[in-house]
Parts: structure tokens; C-alpha cells; sequence
């Protein structure tokens, strides 16, 4: 098996490996090499034990052996795994695939150990082994969270504290658990490498021995790993090509509020995400996200917008808020969070050429509520509105929802999906939409109740102050 220890400098941010010490690494980051000792092993013998009861998705039946017709090879749709979360299914594209290796990422305290106990027990509560593998929390730790989240636990779940990633495998051997849960990868290693538990060579050989499992077993694998402060995968960059799904649970601390999204799916969409509240009985699917932000939405003051956007297979309504305030000294600021700084740098460009507003001395402030990030064009002009709304001093109507994407001559571009956005507004009450005359035009006789207002050009919205 080993044989000599060799050592190599590797780069902590990318993985690339390289005799040599660097100051700067080819991916552009400093002082991240570091020395990884790496037993030369021969990888016969992964080889040897790859294969198995792996059928279609993944398994490796390429190395030296027969090709399969396509439509011959039995297709993992049929046999997702309900994870016993509707968010969560969701944002895995309708369960967990058999076979598949998820990563679950997020900031300390997230709750990703939370969210995976429940997963687990409602798993094994249907009479499947679940085995939980906890590098982090001992086994005492695992049983109170999973007391106050589970309620009465089955006695298929499994829990397994290891660090040892030899070991792992072959307790998976014995157990032949249905679903395998390793919490997290940053604590695991190899005894074929020497460096130390969460490096990038550990973290690297970690992920291809679950991976192997994952696969030779014909089961799903979850792995949670940590993420750097600037929110980056910690060491694991290496293993996000691996996996087949990366999920990232984000939220903000002083909320309960909890958004998982998929990174990366290669079984599903990576636009849906899964809306959870934090609680003390664990994690709480919340199914009307738009009105529980919009429950929060102040309704006094100026600056604030509700708009909406299409995740995934469902509208989101939001809300914008902007601040203008006089600036002393100095250039004026623009600071965005949750939309595109230079989106709102073209966004406000084009409110003084066309509405004749005057930025120059005013810093402007626009904020996402609830730490959203819309993807897309759908918040331009609600971004408008409330920037105007601010700088006028005048409110908005709150009962109104504003979307479409804002062109650089000022005219309203239709947006996708407005007609089933203008349903859910509908449906959570508001009395208006504000939107492109396209999108109006579309939507206008075939939405009943609500009122439609269609706009085809920046300026046209003047009339709304
Ligand atoms: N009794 C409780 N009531 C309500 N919420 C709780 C309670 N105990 C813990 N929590 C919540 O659970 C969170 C911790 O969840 P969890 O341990 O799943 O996070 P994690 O992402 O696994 O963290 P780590 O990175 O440290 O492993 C806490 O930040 C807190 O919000
Ligand atoms: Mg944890
Ligand atoms: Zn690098």
C-alpha cells in the first residue's frame, strides 16, 4: 500500500499542487501554500472495490467494461428518496437522488446540522438505516438537537462519532444504511495522507472515498461543510466539482429566516430555493414566504416598494427600500445590498437623464429586505421608484407591487412570468400592479381583481408622485 512520503505545497484557495513553494499561487491568492505530505498509494485498490450495485447515474461501469444501451440503463427519476422536507425536496429537484454526494454549506450556526437530523429521522422513521456521522458534536450532543427537532426517533438512525474516513466505510459496509450523513467534511481525513483534517488534500481524498461509497452502495450522501467568513467553501472548492448538488443555507442572524438554495444540481434546477424558519423545534418550512415578508413591510414610510420576482417555479414578492440623503463632503455614495452595485449605478443614471432627478450630492442607499439577491431584471424599476419615492419625500402606495427591467433609454422591458406574478399578488391582496405595457397588455384581461397599471417608459411613472 504506501509507500513514500512524498510532500507537496498546495495551494489552500484552489488545490493546485506544486513542488516548489509559492508566494503567489497561479489562482491569484497569497500565502495559501502549504506543505501536505501525501503517501504515495497506488490507486489500484480504489479501483478494485469501485463498481458494485451501482446502476445508471454514476455508477462506473466505463473502466474496462461492456458499454450499456441509454435506453436500457434504468433512470433514477422514479426512485428519489422524500426526504420528509417539502423545501427541501424542492430544492433537490423532487428528493435525493440514489447514488448522488450533496454538499450543505453555510456560516457557523446556520443550522445545517439541524436540518439534516430531520432529514435523517424522517428517513429512517420509514424503516430505512440512516447513519449519521458526526466529526464535531459527540453522540450526546446529536441526541439532545435531534430530542428537541425529531420528536420520538427511530431506531434505524444510526449515529457514528468518526473522524476516520477508513473507518466510515467500512462501518457503511456492515450498516448498509440507506442515506449517509457526514457532518462535517472539514473534520474527516485519511490515514493514507498525512496532512491535517480539513486541508485541501484531506478534504479532496475525503470527498472521492464518499463519493466511491456513495456510488458502490447506491446511496445518497450528504455532507456538510463550512464556509470562510467572506462566504466562500472553506478548502472544499476542489469538492464542489465532485458533488453532484451544492446547497447553501444562508440566512440573517437577527432573523429567524433561513433560505436554502441550490449552488449547483445536477438533477434539478438550481433557481428554486426553500424557505425555512428557525424555531425551537427545529426548522419550519414556510411555505408563504411573500406574505410573511410582506407582513413586515413597513407600511409608513418612504423609500419602500414591493416588487416581485420569478425563483425557480415560484413568484417571490419582495420588498425594495432606498435612502437618498444629502452628502457633505466629497463624492456621493451609492451602496447596494442585494442588488448589483453598477445595476444601481445604471438605474440611477438613467433617473437623471430621463426624470430630471439630481444624485450628484445625495448618497443613495438601496437594501434587498431580508437578505434576498434577486436574480435577473425584475427589481429595476421598483429600485427606481423607491429611489424617487425617497428623494421626493413622498410615499408609495404599499397595497401596489412594481416590476420590469429598465432599458438605457428608459424604456420598460417585459419580464417573464409576469402574468403568474400578478396571480400571487392577487392572491396576497394587493390592489395594484405596476408594470411594462407589454407585460400589462399580456396579463391584463386574463388576471381578474386587481388593477394594472401599464407603463412604457421610465418617465411615464412620474405621474405616480
Ligand atoms: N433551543 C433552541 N431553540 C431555538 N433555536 C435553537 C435552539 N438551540 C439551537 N437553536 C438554533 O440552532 C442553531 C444551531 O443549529 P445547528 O447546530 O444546526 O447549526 P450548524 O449550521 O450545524 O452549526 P455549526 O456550523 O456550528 O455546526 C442556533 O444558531 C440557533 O439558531
Ligand atoms: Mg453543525
Ligand atoms: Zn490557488
Amino acid at each position: 500500500m504506501a509507500k513514500k512520503a512524498k510532500t507537496v505545497f498546495v495551494c489552500q484557495e484552489c488545490g493546485y499542487e506544486s513542488s516548489k513553494w509559492m508566494g503567489q499561487c497561479i489562482c491569484g491568492a497569497w500565502n495559501s501554500m502549504v506543505e501536505e505530505k501525501v503517501l504515495d498509494v497506488s490507486d489500484d485498490k480504489r479501483r478494485r472495490t469501485s463498481g458494485g450495485k451501482g446502476t445508471g447515474v454514476g455508477s462506473e461501469t466505463g473502466r474496462g467494461g461492456k458499454p450499456s444501451r441509454l435506453n436500457s440503463v434504468s433512470s433514477m427519476e422514479e426512485k428519489r428518496i422524500d426526504t420528509g422536507i417539502g423545501e427541501l425536496n424542492r430544492v433537490l429537484g423532487g428528493g435525493l437522488v440514489p447514488g448522488s454526494l450533496s454538499l450543505i454549506s453555510g456560516e457557523p450556526g446556520i443550522g445545517k446540522s439541524t436540518i439534516i437530523i430531520q432529514a435523517a429521522a424522517s428517513i429512517a422513521s420509514k424503516g430505512e438505516p440512516v447513519l449519521y456521522v458526526t466529526g464535531e458534536e459527540s453522540e450526546e450532543q446529536i441526541r439532545m438537537r435531534a430530542d428537541r427537532v425529531c420528536g420520538e426517533l427511530s431506531d434505524q438512525l444510526y449515529i457514528l462519532a468518526e473522524t476516520n474516513i477508513e473507518n466510515i466505510s467500512a462501518v457503511c459496509q456492515n450498516l448498509e444504511p440507506k442515506f449517509l450523513i457526514i457532518d462535517s467534511i472539514q473534520t474527516m481525513y485519511s490515514e493514507d495522507l498525512e496532512s491535517a483534517p480539513g486541508s485541501v488534500s484531506q478534504v479532496r481524498a475525503c470527498g472521492s472515498e464518499l463519493m466511491r461509497i456513495g456510488k458502490s452502495m447506491n446511496i445518497p450522501v450528504f455532507i456538510v461543510a463550512h464556509v470562510t467568513k467572506s462566504g466562500e467553501l472553506a478548502g472544499p472548492r476542489i469538492v464542489e466539482h465532485m458533488v453532484d448538488c451544492v446547497l447553501s443555507f444562508t440566512g440573517d442572524r437577527g432573523h429567524e429566516l433561513r433560505i436554502l438554495r441550490a449552488q449547483k444540481n445536477r438533477y434539478g434546477t438550481t433557481s428554486e430555493i426553500g424557505a425555512f424558519e428557525m424555531a425551537q423545534e427545529g426548522l419550519v418550512e414556510i411555505e408563504n414566504l411573500s406574505g410573511v415578508l410582506m407582513d413586515e413591510m413597513d407600511q409608513s414610510s418612504e423609500g419602500a416598494v414591493a416588487t416581485a420576482t420569478y425563483e425557480g417555479t415560484r413568484p417571490l414578492v419582495l420588498e425594495v427600500q432606498a435612502l437618498t440623503s444629502k452628502c457633505n463632503v466629497g463624492f456621493a455614495r451609492r451602496t447596494a445590498i442585494g442588488i448589483d452595485n453598477a445595476r444601481l449605478n445604471m438605474i440611477l443614471a438613467v433617473l437623471e437623464k430621463k426624470m430630471g432627478l439630481n444624485l450628484m450630492d445625495q448618497d443613495v442607499y438601496v437594501n434587498i429586505v431580508g437578505g434576498f439577491r434577486p436574480e435577473g431584471t425584475y427589481t429595476d424599476l421598483a429600485v427606481a421608484l423607491a429611489v424617487c419615492s425617497s428623494y421626493y419625500g413622498k410615499k408609495l402606495d404599499t397595497r401596489t407591487i412594481v416590476l420590469g427591467e429598465i432599458g438605457l433609454t428608459g424604456d420598460l422591458r417585459a419580464v417573464q412570468n409576469a402574468e403568474k406574478i400578478v396571480k400571487e399578488a392577487a392572491r396576497l391582496g394587493f390592489e395594484r400592479v405596476i408594470l411594462p405595457v407589454r407585460n400589462a397588455e399580456k396579463t391584463g384581461e386574463k388576471v381578474k381583481g386587481i388593477q394594472i397599471i401599464g407603463l412604457r417608459n421610465i418617465q411615464a411613472a412620474s405621474k405616480l408622485f
